[in-house]
């Protein structure tokens, strides 16, 4: 069983309408542990890059627009297959379609206002990290409820 890091962003819209708590909970009671934290704005460099593989689509410059209308709030989720964890508490891309119970299903009706980004794979994860957080930004600690969260074998003891 492998540990994994996911990066999750609360997008502009999530912060001004005062979800972050919320998401921030959902992930908690879930089980993963939170091992970095960080209010920020986005840069050109940074959107340039986190979003490259979309730099050709027409949406590219209002979604640019979007991430940079407020602060975000950067987060780094760990636990067991974290980034297919994260991404089914988070749903499908689309506010509309995702599923009710996920974050977009109960809180969003749009594709580009969809409140949160996370990680999808594990080369993902690894480029995003490094492009929002410093070493010292991440934090590892033991977590004293863990083994309420995960059997001895998952936990490889
Ligand atoms: P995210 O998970 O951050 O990955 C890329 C983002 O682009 C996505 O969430 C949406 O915010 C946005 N996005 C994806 N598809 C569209 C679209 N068709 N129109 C506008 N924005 C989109």
């Amino acid at each position: 069983m492998k540990s994994q890091q996911s990066v999750v962003l609360v997008k502009p819209d999530a912060l001004q309408r005062g979800l972050l708590g919320e998401i921030i909970h959902r992930f908690e009671r879930k089980g993963i542990k939170l091992i970095g934290l960080k209010m920020m704005r986005l840069t050109d460099e940074v959107l340039d890059q986190w979003y490259a593989h979309h730099k050709e689509k027409a949406f590219f410059g209002d979604l640019k627009k979007f991430m940079q209308s407020s602060p975000i709030v950067a987060m780094l989720w760990e636990g067991i297959d974290a980034i297919p964890v994260v991404r089914k508490i988070v749903g499908a891309t689309s506010g509309r379609e995702a599923e009710a119970g996920s974050i977009r299903g109960d809180f969003s009706m749009s594709r580009q206002l969809n409140l949160i980004h996370a990680s999808d794979g594990e080369e993902s994860a690894k480029k995003e990290k490094g492009l929002v957080f410093s070493d010292e930004e991440v934090v590892e600690w033991q977590s004293a409820d863990e083994c309420l969260f995960y059997s001895s074998e998952e936990l490889g003891e």
